[in-house]
């Protein structure tokens, strides 16, 4: 989603501003663009391309400055275009980037075209730029600060002015931005990783502040308008690394890279101990009575997962709410229940805001699992698991799903000693199940071949079905998305049991039904729903375990994984699905990597 990158130095910052760009690439974007201060002058480059293009526009018109900001825009108001396109002028005066969606701007829009302001874009952006100019009067934060104040909605916004050569001034409300400090130089980025490399030390701006760069110093303000000063963090963010080494792309090299990942999220646990989730977990696992996940999308599948392994092994009731849907609905707060957000990014709008829903309701016990210690997720919450999945840069996510899976088992299994339900031998177990996973998960990277042959065949068709029961139903669920959204076949999953409550109007040939058979409980009633799917004539795609007891035959086609997983199979039988889906978007042709209209950071709600 939108990434900006700014910056005040005494030196050419064009480079340093086009390589931010470059690192944000990977957060989805459709056009971006550049401002630079020179020679008195606002310049800018916008590109509906990529970075590279946009480097190469700037190049031949051979820009440079010691201001400016940069932009990626995924397109909310108004098309992917170079009008509307980041930054935004404003008379000449004042350029602009804003990520987030500013929910007043038609009734702005109509006042300052009542003042005169002439539109170029259809964007909400372009009238903060013109709002911003409207209210400047020789001071640009000032400007700022009450611009803010008219605005409706989650904003992050870098600015900077003609008449004040040497200054950019930021806001946030709602979306992320950070500050870099440098020696006689300061940086404003959505994300630390943008300006890795040129500072170490970063200040994550709060909701409300508003931000004065200067050369040699700089100013925070808060909601309030009173000055504050925010803590400066040494921080060590990870660039993307460019080597895609033997694979294709960056999701096929995320899948293989799943061994490693789980390894280095489970790395050093010999004992399960609250203090894994921080230094006043033990307090509060003793005081919670149930447990309410919050998350969106894929992590969303992995606390439907959680819900069954922690109702099972810990006894505790489990409620998972789509984050989008819990901060807008009346609901009944439980304050002695373990709010737990998953995210990926840490970063996720709507997450973030049921968090915040959630804490206002007054429950005070806030937990993440999450990928990026330096996200708001984990500032925000009073405990945090920090899977170490690595930078995932694939839209499609993969190994970051398997890492909040393998985080969410161990508080599960934390959970379950808390409560008196984990005796030392089951623990034995469970843990030495979890350190078998990058072997078992290796095992099944290497049927690769044989899914590689389905995709072939499933590429032709333009529906998929997914069944699952139990703790693979939500494993089903995540198949799905994978499929629709990489390779843009419709899919939809639903527990195998409600199959003739109705989508098996559905089932003809042209329907695949992709099957997630494990070996447990459930099986047997899960083969007598893949008998009603064959007798309607529907194509089977079974995944099933070593001793499934499902054999291949005339339109049922079936990949065995090598083992039985138990409580651990849903990450196993996630990595097959994962396959199936890469492989079939790889014979449609589609961009692995950055699906159309997808971004992956999604910082808007
Ligand atoms: O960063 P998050 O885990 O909070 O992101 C949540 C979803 O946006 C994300 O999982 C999305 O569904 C992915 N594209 C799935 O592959």
């Amino acid at each position: 989603m939108c990434g900006i990158v700014g910056a005040v130095a005494q030196r050419d910052i064009t480079p340093l501003l086009l390589e931010g760009l470059k690192r944000l690439e990977y957060r989805g974007y459709d056009s971006c663009g550049i401002a630079l201060h020179k020679n008195g002058e606002l310049i800018r480059s916008r590109s509906t391309a990529r970075v590279t293009e946009l480097k190469k526009q700037v190049e031949h018109a051979n820009f440079s400055g010691f201001t400016g900001i940069a932009h990626t825009r995924w397109a909310t108001h108004g098309k992917p275009s170079n009008d509307n396109a980041h930054p935004h002028f404003s008379r000449g005066r004042i350029a602009l980037v804003h990520n987030g969606i500013i929910e007043n701007h038609d009734e702005l829009r109509a006042e300052l075209c009542g003042f005169g302001y002439v539109f170029e874009s259809q964007t909400d952006t372009e009238v903060i730029a013109h709002l911003v100019d409207y209210l400047y009067q020789g001071d640009l934060f000032e400007a700022l600060q009450q611009a803010i104040k008219r605005l409706r909605g989650a904003f992050a916004i870098a600015v900077f002015c003609r008449d004040e050569p040497h200054r950019v001034v930021g806001a946030r409300r709602g979306s992320p931005l950070v500050v870099g400090i440098g020696p006689n130089e300061h940086f404003l980025a959505s994300d630390a990783a943008a300006i890795a490399g040129t500072t170490d030390q970063i200040i994550y701006l709060e909701d409300g502040d508003v931000i004065d760069l200067q050369l040699q110093h700089y100013s925070i303000v808060n909601a309030e308008g009173n000055s504050v000063q925010r803590q400066i963090n040494t921080v060590q963010t990870h660039c993307i690394a460019a080597d895609l080494g033997p694979y294709r792309h960056y999701m096929q090299k995320e899948i293989f890279e799943q061994p490693q990942s789980i390894g280095s999220t489970l790395e050093g646990i010999t004992h399960v101990t609250p203090e894994l989730f921080g230094r006043t977990a033990g307090n509060v696992f003793n005081n919670v009575n149930s447990v309410l996940i919050l998350a969106c999308g894929t992590s969303y599948y992995a606390g439907l997962t959680a819900k069954y392994w922690i109702e099972s092994i810990a006894k505790i009731p489990v409620q998972v709410e789509v984050a989008s849907e819990y901060r807008y609905r009346d609901s009944v707060p439980n304050l002695a229940s373990l709010v737990v957000t998953i995210s990926q990014s840490g970063e996720t709008a709507d997450t973030l805001a049921a968090l915040k829903h959630a804490q206002s309701l007054g429950m005070k016990h806030t937990l993440t699992i999450c990928n990026v210690a330096t996200s708001a997720m984990v500032r925000e919450c009073e405990l945090a698991y920090i899977t170490r999945a690595g930078l995932e840069v694939g839209v499609a996510s993969t190994k970051a799903f398997t890492a909040q899976l393998a985080g969410l088992f161990l508080l599960t299994l934390t959970l379950a000693q808390s409560k008196h339900q984990l005796s030392e031998e089951r623990e034995h177990y469970h843990l030495k199940a979890m350190r078998h996973l990058p072997i078992a998960i290796s095992a099944v990277l290497a049927l690769e071949p044989q899914i590689m042959a389905w995709a072939d065949q499933f590429a032709r068709y333009e529906n998929a079905l997914f069944l699952g029961r139990g703790m693979h139903y939500p494993i089903a669920l995540e198949g799905a998305l994978k499929l629709k959204e990489i390779s843009y076949i419709h899919a939809e999953a639903y527990p195998a049991g409600e199959l003739k409550h109705g989508p098996l109007a559905l089932v003809t040939k042209e329907m695949p039904v992709v099957t997630v058979a494990p070996k447990d409980a459930l099986l047997e009633k899960l083969k007598s729903n893949m008998q009603e799917v064959r007798a309607r004539g529907g194509e089977l795609y079974v995944f099933a375990d070593a001793n499934s007891n499902i054999e291949s035959s005339e339109g049922v086609h079936v990949v065995r994984l090598p083992g039985d997983y138990g409580y651990l199979s849903p990450i196993l039988h996630t990595v097959a699905l994962q396959l199936l889906a890469y492989h079939t978007a790889l014979v449609r042709g589609t961009d692995v990597d950055k699906p159309r209209n997808l971004a992956k950071s999604v910082t808007v709600e």
